[in-house]
């Protein structure tokens, strides 16, 4: 991640999502997604996949395609499909992705270790694959669930939801966490307790009121850009624009 990042002089995932659409018109729904990998691909190092195209196109149909034509660009591919049921499902999920050629994917801590996220890790680890652990969504309502205040058995204290979280990050040694950039003072409060060791991916810029300066300085080492980018009258001049105000920041 870090190298393509480098090779590619960005730091921008591109989220790739489109709003509903007749499943009668997936095929025009699959043209829209090629065309924006083909124009905004020198601006990005890696794109995210969401269920705005898994359901209507297929994982092994359409979106394998996509996911090979991501890195025949030289571009890495995340499934954000945030895991979070028992572990042989986790596994199954995991696997399934992973065979479609997904490099990395998105993971809940919430779920927890043994038979939760566990094989989801091992399996990782053996086909060397990445696992992003959510620690604060960048939605309104995060703080209901993210933002709670727990009783760390651990460290027999109370402590907040995402700081437990980003612990077991690296006790688990998870290849990355999200941290919305919506609140970049819990994006700094995370990085505090991460250092370099774990990147910090921040979605949430743009059209939900993240900013790009402010998650940068606050830790987020990936911005992740998704409608700004994908629903712009130019998508490539946007992707232009976000990437090279990131490098701005930097
Ligand atoms: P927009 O259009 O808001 O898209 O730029 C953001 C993309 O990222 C996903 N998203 C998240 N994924 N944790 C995640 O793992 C989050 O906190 C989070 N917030 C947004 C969103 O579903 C979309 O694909």
């Amino acid at each position: 991640m870090e190298q393509t990042a480098k090779n590619k002089k960005s730091n921008i995932i591109l989220a790739l999502d489109f709003p509903f659409e007749k499943p009668e018109n997936r095929e025009n729904l699959f043209s829209k997604a090629q065309h924006i990998l083909e124009t905004v691909n020198p601006y990005i190092c890696t794109v995210k996949f969401n269920r705005h195209l898994v359901l209507p196109l297929g994982t092994f149909n359409g979106v394998q395609k996509l996911v090979k034509k991501v890195h025949d660009l030289g571009l890495i591919a995340i499934m954000d499909c945030k895991i979070n049921d028992i572990g042989a499902t986790n596994q199954t999920i995991a696997e399934y992705y992973y065979a479609a050629g997904f490099d990395a994917l998105t993971a809940n801590p919430f779920v927890g270790w043994e038979e939760g996220l566990k094989p989801v890790f091992d399996v990782a680890r053996k086909l060397q694959r990445g696992v992003i652990l959510l620690v604060y969504m960048s939605h309104k309502g995060a703080w209901e669930g993210y933002g709670q205040t727990i009783y760390d058995v651990e460290t027999s204290e109370k402590a907040p939801q995402y700081v437990s979280f980003a612990k077991k990050a690296l006790k688990w040694n998870a290849d990355g966490v999200v941290v919305g950039a919506t609140y970049p003072e819990k994006i700094r409060e995370v990085h505090e307790i991460l250092g370099e060791k774990i990147p910090i991916y921040s979605p949430g810029i743009g059209v939900q009121g993240g900013a790009i300066e402010s998650a940068l300085k606050a830790g987020a080492r990936y911005l992740i850009v998704g409608r700004t980018i994908t629903l712009a009258e130019n998508p490539a001049e946007t992707a232009k624009k976000t990437r090279d105000l990131a490098n701005q920041c930097k």
